[in-house]
């Protein structure tokens, strides 16, 4: 569909830019769109003429959500870990290596399949932006695979090639290391614009978790980190030491690794993934501590069949102000233009003339019944590059 579309009669719009309060907010607004752009922003009153027209009927319209942390390459799922965690055991990562056995064991198709389900799912529900990580394969071919088939449907994808040390390699970690930053990386690095380590006790210490940093980097990688998320641990300081966009999870946080945060030249995010202590029954992160020292924070899914398995950022914007101490406002700028802050994006996040035309219509008059209404299916449109979905 080409030409111009008039969002008009829309109650109240969440910029992210110039406007009331922290978001940005102006009411009885339009939005103009053309070429897949935000052309014009203002009042319904003076909106300019456009070849379709949109009625958002007095309600509110947001920049579509940005979920910069989600692993959707995989096959099977872990209902039954769940299940076992509800009824008391703890998350330990351990079923990763399990998720790895099935993904390895699944055809391409069956992964695609799985990547453009979770995909669409988020879609509905406002998600315009998505990140993909591989981390399931843990071989060469494996990791390259599930890069190539994420870059079918997002260009954020992001090499995780050190989620766990695979079984095969259970007693020589620093060969998988070396294996990570030799053949893995080569073969991942044309389909990844990103790298991760998930930094944890169990998983990768801050040595090799520095070195396979270092190593993306080398070959034109942006970093991020799965930091401190089933314990205190460096990965946070380690994040902001390379200059990782995003350090993600940051459970739980000693008051240095909140200065390193906040420090004058930090430009690294505290990604917050409440999805993950639902489905894990953990302490939620403090975003109040963060928030108060003046941390970028963005709020993500995590979707992935372990400990996380939601694909639904309104969910994660209800957990977030009922068990994180953040202010319905903080949740909605941490979900669009905090997610795009952690994706290093200055054209998604936020609805000002020049930005990507990626809009939610919801149904709903404020943002605020994001969290007052949990559970309730409030996307009412999507609109995606300028295009109604
Ligand atoms: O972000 N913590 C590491 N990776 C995922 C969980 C993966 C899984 O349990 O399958 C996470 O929570
Ligand atoms: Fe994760």
């Amino acid at each position: 569909m080409s030409g111009s579309l008039l969002v008009d009669n829309i109650g109240e719009l969440v910029t992210n830019g110039l406007g009331e309060g922290p978001l940005g907010i102006r009411r009885d607004a339009a939005v103009l769109v053309e070429d897949g752009r935000v052309a014009w922003v203002g009042a319904a009153a003076y909106a300019p003429a456009a070849d379709r027209r949109l009625d958002a009927d007095g309600a509110a319209v947001l920049p579509g959500f940005v979920d910069s942390h989600a692993h959707l390459v995989f096959a099977g799922d872990r209902a039954a870990e769940f299940a076992a965690r509800m009824a008391g055991q703890p998350y330990t990562g351990g079923g990763i290596r399990t998720t790895v056995g099935a993904t390895r064991a699944a055809g391409d198709d069956d992964l695609r399949a799985t990547v453009r389900r979770l995909r669409g799912e988020a879609l509905r529900q406002g998600t315009t932006t998505m990140e993909i990580k591989s981390g399931y394969g843990l071989t060469v071919a494996d990791e390259a695979r599930s890069l190539r088939i994420a870059a079918e449907t997002s260009t954020e994808t992001t090499f995780l090639g050190a989620h766990v040390v695979p079984a095969e390699y259970a007693d020589r970690p620093d060969d998988y290391v070396g294996l990570v930053c030799g053949p893995m990386l080569a073969a991942a690095a044309p389909h990844a614009k990103w790298i991760d380590v998930f930094c944890e006790r169990g998983a990768f210490d801050v040595d090799h978790a520095r070195a396979i940093l270092a190593c993306g980097q080398a070959v034109g990688l942006g970093v991020r980190l799965h930091a401190n998320q089933l314990g205190p641990g460096p990965g946070v300081q380690l994040g902001v030491e390379l200059g990782a966009a995003s350090v993600d999870h940051c459970t739980y946080l000693s008051d240095a690794d909140i200065d390193a945060l906040a420090g004058a030249h930090t430009t690294t995010v505290a990604t917050l993934l409440p999805g993950a202590e639902f489905s894990t029954r953990s302490p939620y992160p403090d975003a109040r501590r963060l928030l108060d020292a003046g941390v970028t924070v963005a709020l993500a899914t995590d979707c992935n069949p372990g400990s996380s398995y939601t694909s639904s950022m309104p969910f994660c914007v209800a957990l977030a102000v009922r068990e994180m101490r953040m202010t319905p406002a903080e949740a909605v700028w941490a979900a669009t233009a905090g997610g795009a802050r952690a994706l290093r994006r200055d054209d998604i996040g936020v609805l000002t003339p020049g930005a990507r035309a990626d809009l939610v219509v919801l149904d709903a008059p404020s943002y605020l019944h994001l969290a007052y209404r949990p559970g309730v299916p409030l996307i009412r449109q999507v609109i995606r590059n300028g295009v109604p979905q």
